[in-house]
C-alpha cells in the first residue's frame, strides 16, 4: 500500500543522474506495493530548489519521463552529500493523477516536500486550519496536509530543527503513516517516522559500524499537548502548540564519522541490493539525519521501551528479488513451491524421528493447550489458509477453533476471552485489518500468535509468539506460496498440539509421511502447466468461472475463485459443493465453465453427487481428480490428474493448478500478471 524509498548520501559523492538511478530501482522493487502513479524529487543542480518529477502509471513511465529530461550535463556531477525521496502509490484519497502524486509539496517554492503511505484520518481538520491561516491545496489527497504542516511551524518556529518540526507535525496527525521527509532549508537531512505503516532504516558504510544498536532519544521535555490546544478539534482556528526546543547539540550520537549512506525503505526488497544492515523502525520513532549521522527519538517514553533500536542483519538474497528466468513473479513464486514448502518446514520437521518443533511457539504450547479456543483470523489469501487447515485443527488439538476474516471480526467487536488463543496469519505482517484485529485481542488479554512471512513486520513484533513461514520473499501482489507455506505452518502446528494423544498418532504418521512427499507431488503437480495453458485457452474468453469442491478442498475453491478474480478480472466464485442445490445449480447450463475438485476423501461421494447435479444440467465440468481415478474422469473430457495424498494435505496440490491456471488466462488476457489493476501487495489501510 504505497512504496516510500528515500536515500542520503553522506560525503560519499554521488551524481543526480546516479540518485535517481538508484531511486528509481528502490521504487521499482517496491512497486507491489501499488502502482497507480509514481514521484520523485531531488536537489535541483543548483542546489537552491527541490526538483520533482511526478507521472500517472507505473515506475516504468517515471523512469522514461528522468531519462528524457534528467540526464547528462549538470545531473551527471557528482554531490557529496545529498537527499533524494521517492515513491510509488496506491490510491486511498484522490484519483491516480500526477496532481495526486507524491511527493507532495508545502508550497509553491518546494520548500518541504514528503512522501506518505498510509492514511491521515484528521487531515480534513489539519486542512481546515491550514487553509485559514492562507495555505492553498493543490491535490485530493491527505498527505499534503503534512507538508504544509511542516511549513508552517517552520515559519512559526524559526528556531526549530528539521526533526522537531516534524515531529511536531506528527503530534498533529492521527491515523496510520509512514513518511519521510526533506526540505530545501535542511539540505543534507532527512526525517522519517511511521505509526502503523512499516518503515525501516538501511546503513551502508564502507567500515563496519562501532556499535550494533543505535540509542533511542527522548525530548527533554515530554509534556503531552492538551486537547484543548491541539488541532484535531475540528479546525478550530488556534495556533498549534508546541513543545520547548530541545537541545539539539546533545540528541545526536554520533553512529559513523565518515562517508555513510542511508535508506529509508517500506521493506527490506528495496535495500537488501544496497546493504544487509537495517533498522526496523517501531512506532512513532522520528529517525532523522543531520551531518551524517542517524539519530531515533521518541517523543514519549513507555516503561518497556528498550534504549536502543537494534541493527539488524537480513539474511535476504538479491536473487529472491529478481525474476531470474521467469517471465512474472507470480509464475516464479508458483514453481518456487517445492523449495518453499520444503523452507516451511525446515529444521522443525524430523522426518526421521516423526518430530516437530516449532521453536518460535514452544514454551507456548501448554497455555495453549489450555485454551478455551482457537482463533484463526487473516485476510484474502491468509484467511483462505485459515479455511484450508481449520478441519484438521479441530481434529488434532479436538479445541474450538473459529476462522474469521479480519474486517469483519472488527466489525462486530467480537467478544474475546483471556483464555482464547488468536492467530494472525499474514504473509506482509502489515495488513491493516489484521493488525488491528491483533491488538484489540491482545487488549482483551488473549495469546497472539503471528504467523507471517515477513520478518520484522508489525504482526511478528507484536505477537507473544509466532512461526515465521519461511517461503521467501513474495513479490507478486497474488498471493502463491505464502499460501502453501501458511497451510504447512498451521499443519505443523496441529502435529504439535497432538504429540502426547496416543490415539492420533497413526494419523499424525500418516501426515508427517505425506509432508515427507510433498515437494516432489507439488512438482509433479508443475508438470500439468502446459496442461492447464491449454485449458486457459479455452476459458479465457468466458465471463465467469465456477469452481465448486468441499471438505478439505472448499478453500481451493475459494482461493481459487480469489486468484481468477484479482488476475484475470473475470467473475469467479468459489462454491462449497453442498451449497450446490440451494441456489448456485441455477447458473449452471451448457455455457458456464465450471471448474470441481473430486478426491477420493471421505466426502468423494458427496462430490460425485454434485458432479453428476452439474452433468444432468448440460455443464461439463473440468474435473481435477486423483491420478488414475478413471470412474470420475469418466465425468468429462477436461481433466487435471494430480498424485494422492493424506485428505489434509490435498488442498496443497489442488491449489497448484488454480494458481496455473489464473496466471495463464490473466497472460491470454492481457492483463498485468504482478500488478492487477486496483490491487497492491500490503495493505496498510482499513
Ligand atoms: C490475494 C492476496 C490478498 C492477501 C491479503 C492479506 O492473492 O494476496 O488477498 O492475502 O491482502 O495479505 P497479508 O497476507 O499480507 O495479510
Amino acid at each position: 500500500m504505497c512504496g516510500i524509498f528515500a536515500y542520503l548520501n553522506y560525503l560519499t559523492p554521488k551524481s543526480r543522474q546516479e540518485v535517481l538511478d538508484l531511486l528509481v530501482t528502490g521504487l521499482k522493487r517496491l512497486e507491489y506495493r501499488g502502482y497507480d502513479s509514481t514521484g520523485v524529487a531531488i536537489d535541483s543542480p543548483d542546489n537552491k530548489n527541490i526538483v520533482m518529477v511526478k507521472r500517472t502509471g507505473k515506475v516504468k513511465v517515471l523512469e522514461e519521463a528522468i531519462q528524457e529530461h534528467f540526464s547528462g550535463g549538470e545531473y551527471s556531477k557528482p554531490v557529496l552529500t545529498h537527499v533524494g525521496i521517492a515513491h510509488t502509490r496506491w490510491a486511498t484519497h484522490g484519483v491516480p493523477c500526477e496532481r495526486n502524486s507524491h511527493p507532495h509539496r508545502s508550497d509553491d517554492g518546494n520548500g518541504f516536500v514528503v512522501v506518505h503511505n498510509g492514511i491521515i484520518t484528521n487531515y480534513n481538520d489539519v486542512k481546515t486550519f491550514l487553509a485559514k491561516r492562507g495555505y492553498e491545496f493543490e491535490s485530493d489527497t491527505d498527505t499534503e496536509v503534512f507538508a504544509k504542516l511542516v511549513h508552517h511551524l517552520w515559519k512559526t518556529h524559526p528556531t526549530y530543527s528539521f526533526r522537531e518540526l516534524v515531529e511536531q507535525a506528527i503530534l498533529q496527525v492521527e491515523g496510520a503513516f509512514a513518511i519521510a521527509v526533506k526540505s530545501k532549508y535542511f539540505p543534507g537531512e532527512c526525517v522519517a517516522s511511521r505509526r502503523s505503516s512499516p518503515l525501516l532504516v538501511g546503513i551502508k558504510t564502507k567500515t563496519r559500524l562501532a556499535t550494533d544498536h543505535i540509542p533511542i532519544l527522548y525530548g527533554k521535555d515530554e509534556k503531552k499537548l492538551s486537547p484543548d490546544q491541539d488541532i484535531r478539534p475540528h479546525g478550530q482556528s488556534r495556533e498549534l502548540p508546541v513543545l520547548p526546543r530541545s537541545e539539539s547539540t546533545s540528541e545526536f550520537m554520533p553512529l559513523e564519522e565518515k562517508e555513510v549512506e542511508y535508506f529509508f525503505a517500506s521493506d527490506a526488497s528495496a535495500v537488501i541490493e544496497h546493504t544487509n544492515r537495517v533498522i526496523y523502525l517501531e512506532d512513532d520513532d522520528v529517525a532523522a539525519v543531520r551531518d551524517g549521522t542517524l539519530s531515533i527519538h521518541r517523543l514519549k517514553k513507555s516503561l518497556d521501551d528498550p534504549h536502543a533500536r537494534e541493527i539488524t542483519t537480513l539474511k535476504m538474497e538479491i536473487q529472491q528479488i529478481m525474476k531470474g528466468n521467469y517471465d512474472y513473479f507470480m509464475q516464479k513464486e508458483i514453481f518456487e513451491q517445492p523449495d518453499s514448502v520444503v523452507n516451511t518446514m525446515r529444521g522443525r520437521v524430523r522426518f526421521d524421528g516423526n518430530a516437530i518443533v516449532l521453536g518460535g511457539i514452544k514454551d507456548y504450547i501448554p497455555e495453549i493447550k489450555r485454551c478455551r479456543r482457537l482463533m484463526l483470523i487473516g485476510c484474502g489469501t491468509s484467511y483462505h489458509s485459515a479455511v484450508a487447515t481449520r478441519q484438521l485443527l479441530e481434529e488434532l488439538t479436538e479445541l474450538p477453533v473459529m476462522v474469521e476474516l479480519a474486517s469483519d471480526f472488527l466489525d462486530r467487536n467480537t467478544p474475546i476471552f483471556r483464555d482464547d488463543v488468536c492467530f494472525f496469519i499474514s504473509q506482509s505482517g502489515e495488513t491493516a485489518d489484521t493488525l488491528m484485529a491483533l491488538r484489540y485481542c491482545k487488549q482483551r488479554g488473549a495469546l497472539i500468535v503471528g504467523i507471517t512471512n515477513t520478518v520484522g513486520s508489525s504482526i511478528c513484533r507484536e505477537s507473544h509468539c509466532g512461526v515465521h513461514i519461511n517461503a521467501g520473499p513474495e513479490i507478486g501482489v497474488a498471493s502463491t506460496k505464502a499460501y502453501t507455506s501458511q497451510f504447512i505452518s498451521l499443519v505443523m502446528f496441529a502435529l504439535v498440539m497432538s504429540e502426547d494423544r496416543l490415539s492420533l498418532q497413526q494419523r499424525r504418521l500418516e501426515i508427517l509421511q505425506a509432508l515427507s512427499n510433498l515437494a516432489d507431488q507439488i512438482r509433479a503437480v508443475l508438470q500439468l502447466d502446459s496442461k492447464v495453458q491449454e485449458l486457459a485457452k479455452d476459458l479465457y474468453q468466458h465471463k465467469s468461472l465456477l469452481i465448486m469442491g468441499r471438505g478439505y478442498n472448499f478453500a481451493t475453491c475459494l482461493e481459487g475463485a480469489l486468484k481468477v478474480k484479482e488476475l484475470t478480472y473475470m467473475h469467479s466464485e468459489g462454491i462449497m459443493a453442498g451449497e450446490l442445490k440451494h441456489g448456485p445449480l441455477a447458473l449452471v447450463d451448457d455455457s458456464m465453465p465450471v471448474l470441481m475438485i473430486v478426491l477420493r476423501d471421505p466426502v468423494y461421494v458427496k462430490c460425485m453427487n454434485a458432479l453428476q447435479q452439474v452433468t444432468s444440467r448440460k455443464g461439463c465440468p473440468i474435473i481435477i481428480c486423483e491420478e488414475g481415478d478413471e470412474e470420475t474422469k469418466a465425468f468429462s473430457s477436461r481433466h487435471l490428474e494430480i498424485p494422492r495424498t493424506v485428505d489434509c494435505l490435498q488442498g496443497i496440490l489442488t491449489v497448484i493448478p488454480m494458481q496455473l491456471l489464473s496466471y495463464h488466462i490473466a497472460v491470454l488476457r492481457g492483463c498485468d500478471v504482478d500488478c492487477p489493476r486496483n490491487l497492491a501487495k500490503s495493505v496498510t489501510v482499513e
